[in-house]
């Protein structure tokens, strides 16, 4: 058993901290946020993530979870702190490091011996030798500590399995005694260990992200292809999962990539390469590809419409980024929403899980009880989030609801052949052989 703080109660934070102590060590968790940790103490999860619920509740009946607004609190046995806090984007795609350096400067005005402090927010390559730094600097007397940098991998959704079964970890820092100290943190988990230099730990944060959000950009580029040539991407996608070099994974065609890490991060990336004198070509690529994907489909509907979304009624399915999240932070489902708004039309929608979070960014839509409620009198259905709940809809009862039935599938959920033989005119994404052909714009 060890004595971990974790700052930060967000995404990355409150999964980390709740499977540490899940591992039997003993954790206070932090956040400035008052209302967040009131929250907590009353058992309410301030973010939805599957089966995060049960296991908080499980580790503070069992006494090795805790949640407090004090970092006396919190770092008072503390051997290690996680610094989990959010680095959003800045004007400029750079990186703001705002919340990492109150956290830094914070830990070193109240620790009273020797820590290892251990980075899990994603920040630009140099920031750990600075995190050292601004320790140094605000201690009132010096202290002993380590600056490690253990970048997290795990994604939102299915996070506390991506903890407990990571593919690797990763570890940087220039003191190894201290990233040994941490590996051991992580060692019931028996997953590959790579110990390198904090810069170079940062960097394989980034260069991870991009490369699956390239994927993802590849793999939509070849939908568009395909829509033109008549062949169906995932037919393709499938023929290319099965060799290893490529592999399946991060291959499906849609929408775009979302949610608070692939944009912000390809983008400072993009802007580090940048900022040294470089020109990030294919990082380009991947945002403009990203940033086109959205827009073809409020094209495909207002195609499909005769050209005009005007006083039209359209139906959305999907508000998250993704499935399994109430998060809609760079949601697709947003831009597209927003743009047929833009464009004159009524938009009805429903989320299983995300309405709530959505309506706090975007006004204007109506909010529907359930799908069948959103088929109610609309133009047309937009499928925009892959959830569950969404591949076996009565599809006669959804037909039967709208005003004319066009459906456009944004996630591919559904066969087309059989979409048209339920009645619909449907379109999916780049599934080009079943004669969704042309772009709107001809071709
Ligand atoms: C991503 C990474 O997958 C995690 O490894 C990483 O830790 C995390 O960012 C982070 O940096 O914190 P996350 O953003 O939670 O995780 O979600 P993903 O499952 O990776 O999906 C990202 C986006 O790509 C979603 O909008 C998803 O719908 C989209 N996507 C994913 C596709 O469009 N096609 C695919 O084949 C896969």
């Amino acid at each position: 058993m060890k004595n971990i703080c974790v700052i930060g109660t967000g995404y990355v934070g409150l999964p980390t901290a709740a499977c540490f102590a899940d591992l039997g060590n003993r954790v206070v968790t932090v956040d400035i946020d008052e209302a967040k940790i009131a929250k907590l103490k009353q058992g309410q999860m301030p973010i939805y993530e599957p089966g995060l619920e049960e296991l908080v509740e499980r580790n503070v009946k069992a006494g090795r979870l805790f949640f407090t607004t004090s970092y006396e609190e919190g770092l008072q046995d503390a051997e290690f702190v996680f610094i989990c806090v959010g680095t959003p984007s800045a004007v400029d795609g750079e990186a703001d490091l705002k919340y990492v350096r109150a956290a830094a400067q914070t830990i070193a005005q109240t620790m009273t011996k020797p820590l290892i402090i251990v980075n899990k927010s994603t920040v630009p390559v140099g920031t750990g030798d600075w995190t050292a730094e601004i320790i140094s600097k605000s201690q009132p007397t010096p202290i002993d500590f380590a600056v490690v940098s253990c970048p997290e991998f795990l994604r939102e959704g299915s996070a506390i399995a991506d903890f407990m079964q990571p593919d690797r970890t990763v570890l940087g820092s220039v003191n190894r005694q201290a990233a040994e100290a941490v590996a051991e943190l992580y060692a019931p988990l028996k997953a590959p260990l790579v110990i390198t230099d904090i810069r170079t730990a940062e960097m394989i944060k980034y260069a991870s992200n991009a490369f699956l959000a390239t994927k993802i950009s590849f793999i939509n580029e070849i939908s568009i292809i395909c829509e033109r040539l008549g062949a169906d991407v995932i037919e393709v996608a499938r023929g290319m999962g099965f060799d290893k070099r490529i592999g399946d994974k991060f291959l499906q065609a849609g929408v775009g990539y979302g949610g608070s890490c692939f944009p912000k991060d390809v983008k400072a990336l993009a802007n580090m390469a940048l900022t040294h004198g470089m020109h990030p070509q294919l990082l380009n690529a991947v945002m403009e590809i990203n940033d086109f994907q959205r827009k073809q489909i409020v094209l495909k509907v207002r195609d499909m419409l005769g050209g005009s979304l005007e006083d039209k009624v359209i139906g959305v399915l999907g508000l998250a980024f993704k499935e399994n999240t109430d998060d809609v932070r760079e949601s697709p489902a947003l831009t597209v929403v927003r743009s047929l708004l833009n464009q004159g039309a009524q938009v009805k929608a429903y989320d299983p899980m995300a309405m709530e979070t959505a309506s706090r960014e975007l006004k204007g839509m109506i909010l529907c009880e359930s799908p069948y409620d959103v088929a109610e009198g609309i133009d047309a259905l937009v499928i925009l989030t892959p959830w569950n709940e969404f591949k076996q809809l009565n599809l006669a009862r959804i037909r039967a609801a709208m005003r004319t039935p066009i459906l456009v599938d944004g996630r591919n959920l559904y066969d087309p052949e059989a979409m048209r033989a339920a009645g619909f005119v449907y379109r999916g994404v780049g599934r080009g052989f079943h004669g969704e052909g042309k772009l709107p714009n001809g071709g």
